[in-house]
């Protein structure tokens, strides 16, 4: 399931993100690449652990754990910590799949990337290219989203970025281990949930919302790993 999730910031502190990684120190992308994937990824990326990339994750993550949208899609665990990256100058990231496993620098525990998120902080009429092209069952999505705006996707799919060829395509991403790791059941879940919300809504004292909503926990239980 791909899901797009709006407005996590506002246009003035995008902005604001954006000015202070115009003037950020800069290292090549390969630092977090695995052997292979070393070899089709050309970017720019703040290093693990940067000040900059820990203020914006930081404030990425208080926004996302109060987000109705990422809580009910993604049912997280814990989270890989916010990298931030930029692609500029013909910069790109070919076809690859992300490492199942990740562990934080400097962190013992270890993070399994049932989800991938990208952020974006650049608006789109700013850079040509630079598309986050996502492999799912119902063929490529092509995914270039406002700054502020954020795409979930599961962690098993074929995705690249297309090269950037004006411009700059400022983002971060990062990976969450959900309490649910297959794809399908967190998306069952995701429907169910939207259902029971939107019931909720529209007849608040119907019977039925709370057999519904036993159900949800039932599923939930029988699927959730902690
Ligand atoms: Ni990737």
């Amino acid at each position: 399931m791909l899901l797009h999730i709006p407005g996590l910031f506002a246009k003035d502190e995008v902005q604001r993100i954006r000015e202070a990684l115009e003037h950020a120190d800069w290292a090549d992308g390969k630092i977090t690449a695995g052997f292979q994937s070393a070899k089709a990824k050309h970017n720019l990326q703040l290093p693990e652990g940067h000040p900059l990339a820990k203020e914006i994750g930081a404030a990425m993550l208080e926004r996302l754990w109060k987000n109705p949208l990422f809580m009910s899609a993604a049912l997280p665990h814990k989270v890989f910590p916010p990298l931030v990256n930029c692609y500029t100058a013909g910069g790109s990231f070919d076809f690859h799949i992300d490492n199942a496993v990740r562990q934080p620098k400097g962190s013992i525990e270890r993070v399994r990337t049932d989800l991938s998120a990208t952020l974006f902080f650049s608006e789109p009429e700013d850079y040509d290219g630079g598309e986050l092209e996502i492999q799912d069952t119902f063929g490529t999505q092509r995914v270039k989203l406002p700054a502020g705006d954020m795409v979930l996707y599961p962690g098993t799919s074929l995705h690249k970025v297309n090269a950037v060829t004006r411009g700059a395509r400022y983002a971060s991403f990062f990976w969450t281990q959900s309490l649910v790791r297959e794809d399908s059941q967190r998306a069952l879940l995701f429907e169910m949930d939207g259902a029971i919300q939107q019931l909720t809504q529209d007849m608040p004292e119907h019977p039925s919302l709370i057999r519904l909503t036993g159900t949800y926990h039932n599923l939930l239980r029988r699927w959730v790993e902690v």
